[in-house]
């Protein structure tokens, strides 16, 4: 990809196949036929834990329509109360915790991508759906983006909840792009006059996107971890947003060490204009004061990289 350096290509792909062979290595040495059979294990997880802003529930016995059981099994659906008058249930199909595929790994390859957004989904992501639920107007009648949306949560809200004139949720990863289709397929009849959209876009091949200069809002969570993508999701944003008439970027991150620094050193030197909040909601706020006063439901919660920070961007 243009946006890569050799060296961290080099880096990013020797990374997979070293995931790639650990599972390969554990496939062949174990005897039990089901472990073989599925070649499914435990890698890299992030716990369970986040800010739990919107209510849900894990849906048993769920069976989604055209997947086959092999599938279905590696699966979970949730359902989200949405804290709205009126608000259908928000149904969301991700993989079970802790499921991972020899697939996800040659997509990854493939596709210069990473498996973050199949792994779960990130405490940011729940932020983001909680700020556009808290501001709906700024999204009524724009059009709207999420990018690298995992599973697509906040984009799905935004349809849902805000009277959107449009709504495209995005991912680079074809194999996070399925689910997002799946997911808007499941909550289809809950858009209202709302056009909504999966969408495969990968950051810094949008010239192919006939949407660029035309989007309102763009939206993006926990995005920043990778710096090697940087550059390219700059360029992406400023080839989104619309270069006539107001349109801005709203992104939630949390600091990683310099990571968020050096992204927001790189916006200003592309031209664009950003500002940080850490103190944009009330609630987030109290719930981030209690895990640091030691609230054990988010055991080694740290704020560098477990709190994100709202960062809006405009041209
Ligand atoms: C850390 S995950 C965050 C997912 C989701 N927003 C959340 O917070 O749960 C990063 C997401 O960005 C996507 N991504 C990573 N690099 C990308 C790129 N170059 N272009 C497009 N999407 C990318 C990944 O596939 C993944 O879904």
């Amino acid at each position: 990809m243009e946006a890569n350096s050799g060296k961290s290509t080099t880096n990013a792909s020797s990374l997979r196949w070293k995931i790639l062979r650990r599972n390969l290595i554990r496939r062949s040495s174990s005897n039990s036929e089901d472990k073989f059979e599925m070649g499914i294990q435990r890698i890299s997880r992030k716990a369970t834990h986040g800010f739990n802003l919107i209510p849900f529930h894990l849906m048993k016995d769920c069976v989604e329509e055209n997947v086959n059981p092999m599938d279905s099994s590696r699966n979970a659906t949730l359902c989200y109360t949405l804290p709205v008058t009126n608000a259908s249930q928000l149904i969301l199909h991700q993989r079970a915790d802790d499921m991972a595929h020899l697939n996800d790994f040659e997509f990854c390859n493939r596709y210069d991508i990473d498996n973050t957004g199949l792994v779960c989904q990130w405490p940011s992501e729940d932020v983001l759906a909680h700020y556009c639920l808290s501001h709906a107007s700024i999204f009524r009648g724009k059009r709207v983006i999420e990018l690298g949306s995992g599973y697509g949560l906040a984009g799905l809200i935004v349809a849902m909840t805000t009277e959107a004139q449009d709504v495209f949720i995005s991912d680079g990863n074809p194999q996070v792009v399925d689910y997002i289709q799946r997911n808007v397929n499941a909550n289809s009849g809950s858009f209202g006059g709302t056009e909504v959209k999966p969408l495969m876009l990968h950051w810094g091949q949008e010239k192919d996107t006939d949407i660029a200069n035309t989007v309102d809002v763009v939206i993006a969570s926990d995005c920043t971890f990778f710096k090697e993508f940087h550059g390219a999701l700059i360029r992406t944003i400023k080839s989104l947003l619309k270069e006539e008439g107001p349109s801005e970027a709203i992104l939630f991150s949390p600091r990683r060490g310099n990571s968020l620094d050096k992204f927001l050193g790189e916006v200003k030197d592309s031209g664009l204009h950003f500002s940080t909040d850490e103190m944009y909601d009330a609630e987030v706020w109290r719930r981030h004061q209690g895990f640091v006063e030691g609230d054990d439901s988010w055991p080694n919660y740290e704020m560098d990289h477990c709190y994100p920070l709202l960062v809006r961007i405009t041209r």
